[in-house]
């Protein structure tokens, strides 16, 4: 079993096979808990690929030490079937890692990933072959285009998995915008399209990773329909919409992708992320105010005058602003800066211009109460709306000069 970054290289270690046939494809069958699958996915899987690429393939049952000793019934089938293969994982754990694992141990140049349950039907395995030889760098089975499918999901499980594709268009459109089925977990990919970069294993959608840190060109697709399990049961729980949504979130930060949202406020010239950030930072500033307020002026408390205590936890909420502000919204900015002069400078800019923006909110209330909607929360929100607009535009434009 591999160890070390999880990453594969240029060319295998070695090209042949025990009768020094160099391997096409390595095709890696991820399972946990399959014992009763196992060896009819095994048989079939060889039936297939005898027919199309006879002799120039490998199997690699990636097993994660199942409980139900599935690596044991794999490895007896290696007499057998001797273009098999089996690993068993006791250090590692989890479906992405599982398959990266195994194509770093694979010999062959074309690296696949096919469920270990049958629901891929391995006669798809063939047009995907195809699609390679053709020259296309990604072969993809998918449920969304014509010949895919999904038996019989229901409603409430359709709704989920289109749910996740759009949150993920939405979030990382560069990756998911390629392919029509961005969750399938049964394609091939060429060994040079993703060697040398860093795969993280975080999910259980490998193919985002494959497509969001490789440099894959030509993407083909296969229509497929999802079968039901036949034995055993899916491993799929709660975990895995959470881990999604983290790993959307790392590759979009880690690889530079933009989002929709990301790249329609670039174009319009607006730091959308910065102003995310700073409204953040005001918020937390909100309950600083409130908790020094009630500290100095309640009357189980210090019982200080409204006025005198207003004043200073006022001061204190923009004080905090700042810090959190220069550690974090504009972080790369003061990075630059960090003599405490030049500290100083930007508290003092930063405080005057929200001083300067509590004198705006107060009128902006006044006005719209009075003359444009007498509710005065709603005239409220609206002020405070432009006061937070205020306070970022000039602080970016003054106190950190971005
Ligand atoms: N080694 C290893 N380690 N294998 C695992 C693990 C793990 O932690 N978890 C799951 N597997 C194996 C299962 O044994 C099975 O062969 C395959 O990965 C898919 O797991 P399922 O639990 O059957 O997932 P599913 O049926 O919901 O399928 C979903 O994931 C697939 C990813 O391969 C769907 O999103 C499919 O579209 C997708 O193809
Ligand atoms: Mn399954």
């Amino acid at each position: 079993v591999p160890t070390g970054k999880l990453q594969i290289s240029e060319s295998p270690s070695n090209n042949a096979d025990t009768d020094g046939e160099a391997i096409f494809l390595s095709l890696v069958i991820p399972t946990y808990k399959e014992r009763d699958n196992i060896k009819n996915v095994v048989k079939i899987l060889s039936q297939v690929l005898d027919e199309c690429i006879s002799g120039r393939y490998e199997l690699i049952v990636v097993d994660d030490d199942s409980p139900d000793r599935t690596w044991e019934v794999a490895q007896s089938l290696m007499e057998e079937y001797p273009q098999l293969r089996v690993m068993r994982r006791q250090q590692e754990r989890g479906l992405s890692s599982a398959v990266i694992r195994g194509w770093q141990a694979a010999r062959g140049n074309i690296l696949g990933v096919i469920d270990g349950d049958l629901q891929h039907p391995p006669e798809v395995l063939t047009q995907l072959v195809t699609e390679i030889e053709q020259g296309a760098d990604l072969a993809l089975a998918s449920r969304h285009i014509e010949g895919g499918g999904v038996s019989s999901w229901s409603i409430v499980r359709r709704f989920l998995s289109r749910g996740a594709q759009v949150l993920g268009l939405i979030i990382l459109p560069s990756v998911l915008g390629r392919v029509s089925d961005p969750m399938s977990g049964y394609f091939m990919v060429r060994r040079n399209a993703i060697a040398g970069a860093i795969l993280n294993p975080v999910g259980y959608k490998i193919l985002l990773e494959v497509i969001g840190r490789g440099r894959v060109g030509a993407i083909a697709e296969v229509g497929y329909v999802f079968c039901e399990r036949k034995e055993g049961e899916s491993k799929v729980t709660w975990k895995q919409y959470v881990d999604y949504l983290h790993h959307l979130l790392k590759l979009r930060l880690s690889t530079g992708h933009l989002g929709t949202v990301s790249k329609f406020s670039q174009n319009m010239g607006f730091p959308i992320g910065r102003f995310l950030r700073f409204g953040l930072v005001g918020l937390s500033g909100v309950f600083v105010d409130m908790a020094v307020l009630y500290l100095l002026s309640d009357p189980t408390t210090l019982a200080l005058p409204l006025t005198r205590s207003k004043i200073i936890a006022g001061e204190i909420a923009i004080f905090n602003n700042f810090l959190w502000n220069d550690a974090w919204t504009f972080a790369d900015v003061s990075m630059q800066q960090q003599e405490w002069r030049q500290r100083l400078k930007r508290f003092l800019k930063f405080n005057v211009i929200c001083l300067a923006g509590l004198v705006l909110n107060v009128l902006i209330l006044n006005l719209v109460f009075n003359f444009i909607l007498p509710n005065r929360y709603i005239a409220n929100l609206i002020a405070i709306a432009v006061a937070t607009i205020w306070n970022f535009w000039v602080n970016l434009k003054l106190s950190w000069r971005v």
